[in-house]
């Protein structure tokens, strides 16, 4: 798993930047250094044309490019097209830094072809809870996966000149009131889980930019912890890149500055504040000059790393897409080997589930990809791969949101009852999972659920496939014989669900999550999302996901790491000779070893 990776190809700082950084330094006012720590507008951080300083433009995210419109557009939806990869929680299924490495270069391609110089990913918070609404843009539960995952990430990204930004420093583990809670994490749990993905992904990519978290570390902002940024970040781990906030999350820019913020985002008039401070004696003016320094150099090293005649292959991407959608699906359940379907199975299919032609592809929120190619669906992909071979059906099994709607669930028994093999696809919908706010429970909705049990009665051959950003409770689905989950698989996942059941694609996906049996099991359980006054206690300390479970002795529904593949293994007779000195064959006790 461990991978030593290059770090940044593109220029570094030092030597001639550090001369021009001290140089424009010098001739800046004070003013000019305020209004550098604060962006421009939404996305780009502030020029200084007098003394050759450009302007860099930031955007999301970890599955692709959302470049806006406009600088201060901060709508969702209506972004540049890119081409819109696996969610985060799906590439850590995959467990192929490789991969990782491969999809975050060719987002950088896309971005230097916008002339984008910071992409907003990738995300390292850990799967705390299930119920996390943002799970789905994280790797792991584990700090380890999640660090060198992340550390290919930045480094795909970087070594194509374009700089990343880990995020959300630090213990931001759920959604509800992110910007105001306070998360209370001991001192082991935060250096051993929270903080160790980016100590990691800093160690072995150093990232240009981190980004500071809405919420409260012990007490004090994220954006203004100074013990977290100047001491920890910047101390203790030698951290020479810059810290930009997250969107609207700080509260008192100075206090900023002096913590070790290098950059407020998005624009607030609050660069007047910093330069009062100064005038007033309430922010040495060297410290000011250190953040200013490090801005400086992370432009200049941005700048440097710019490729105007970059140009991206959409149709590569979408092909790289539906690989790393295929790597991160992961076989739950194959029972009497039902997949891959092929020869007679494949001669009628019944294809269930509103998802299987709507597909869901990632999550709600900033991440949110405006795909360059159409999204492909689970259904049409099957009905083009087996073509004549077989017969493709449909029906819809269940409404808008999952609802139940009985003659959606009488089509569906007959169409199954009628095949030779029924894929009924169910997950969660966007209002269930999304940036922002976390769930409440585990379930699928109520309407997959029944559709699940009608279809089982009708039609024993049924395999489920799950598409969902993180780990759902299986009442139902469980009892399937064949259990896939595939995950936000971005703009060809409907193409690697059906690679994967017709076995064009051996499974090999991995649970980088534990799939709890019950919510009451999880580690967060008993203080998640909060514990009713804005405190978020990391009550569990050091026992999150597989370690919880292990420790407790509680049975997952299915564990970290858990997934199955179509290769079967067999152990045949073992048969041994034993050969001397001369080579000869020599008797011994009825086994022949061969002595090499
Ligand atoms: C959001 C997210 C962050 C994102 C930023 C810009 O609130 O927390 O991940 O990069 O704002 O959209």
């Amino acid at each position: 798993m461990r991978m030593e990776t290059s770090g940044a190809a593109a220029p570094a700082a030092g030597g001639q930047t550090d001369a021009r950084v001290e140089d424009v330094l010098g001739q800046l006012t004070l003013e000019e250094k305020a209004a550098l720590t604060v962006g421009r507008d939404a996305w780009t951080t502030v020029p200084v044309e007098r003394l050759g300083v450009p302007s860099v433009w930031l955007s999301d995210g970890p599955t692709g490019l959302r470049k806006a419109r406009g600088g201060a557009d901060m709508s969702v939806g209506h972004n540049i097209p890119a081409t819109c990869f696996p969610t985060e929680s799906a590439l850590g299924a995959s467990w192929d830094v490789d991969l990782v490495r491969a999809v975050a270069g060719a987002i950088a391609d896309e971005a230097q072809a916008e002339e984008v110089q910071v992409l907003l990913g990738p995300g390292v918070n850990l799967k705390r809870s299930p119920l996390c609404g943002r799970n789905f843009e994280y790797f792991a539960e584990d700090p380890v996966l999640s660090g060198e995952l992340a550390a290919a990430f930045v480094s795909g990204l970087q070594e194509r000149g374009v700089g990343a930004c880990v995020k959300h420093l630090v213990a931001n583990e759920s959604e509800t009131d992110r910007m105001i809670t306070d998360s209370v994490v001991d001192e082991r749990a935060l250096r051993e889980l929270y903080l160790r993905p980016f100590e990691i992904a800093i160690d072995r990519a150093d990232p240009w930019t981190l980004m500071a978290a809405y919420n409260r570390l012990n007490g004090t902002y994220c954006t203004e912890n100074t013990r977290l940024l100047h001491e920890i970040v910047e101390g203790e781990w030698g951290y020479t890149g810059i810290v930009m906030s997250d969107w609207l999350a700080v509260n008192d820019r100075a206090a900023g500055v002096a913590a070790g913020l290098h950059l407020q985002m998005p624009h607030a008039p609050t660069a007047d504040a910093v330069a009062a401070a100064v005038r007033e004696g309430r922010l040495p003016e060297e410290r000011l000059d250190a953040i200013v320094r490090a801005l400086l150099a992370f432009v200049f090293r941005v700048d440097a790393a710019r490729r105007p005649d970059a140009t991206a292959d959409p149709d590569a991407h979408h092909r790289l897409a539906r690989r790393a959608a295929g790597e991160s699906i992961v076989l739950l359940k194959n029972e009497g080997a039902l997949l891959p379907l092929e020869g007679e199975t494949l001669s009628e299919v019944a294809v269930i589930g509103a998802f299987a032609r709507e597909p869901r592809y990632q999550g709600a929120g900033s991440s949110q990809v405006v795909p360059a190619r159409p999204v492909e669906t689970i259904h049409d992909e099957l009905a083009a791969l087996i073509g004549p071979a077989g017969r493709v059906t449909y029906a819809a099994g269940y409404g808008a949101d999952g609802a139940t709607e009985p003659a959606l669930l009488d089509e569906a028994r007959e169409v199954a009852r009628r095949a030779r093999t029924a894929v009924v696809v169910v997950g969660l919908p966007a209002s269930y999972e999304e940036e922002g706010a976390d769930r409440t429970h585990l379930d699928l909705p109520p309407g997959h659920n029944r559709l699940v049990e009608a279809v089982l009665e009708a039609q024993p051959r049924t395999v489920v496939v799950l598409v969902n950003g993180s780990a759902v409770a299986l009442p139902r689905a469980g009892r399937a014989p064949a259990l896939v989950e595939g995950w936000l698989g971005g703009q060809a996942s409907g193409g690697a669900i059906a690679d994967v059941l017709l076995g064009r694609v051996n499974p090999s996906g991995k649970l980088a999550e534990t799939f709890p049996a019950r919510l009451e099991d999880t580690p967060a359980y008993l203080s998640f999302p909060d514990d009713g006054t804005g405190r978020v206690p990391f009550a569990e300390g050091l026992f999150t996901g597989y370690r919880w479970y292990d420790a407790r002795r509680i049975d997952p529904l299915f564990p970290f790491g858990h997934g199955l593949s179509y290769t079967t293994f067999a152990y045949g007779e073992v048969t041994s000779r034993i050969v001397g000195k001369s080579g000869k064959e020599v008797d011994g006790n009825g086994h022949r070893v061969v002595l090499v």
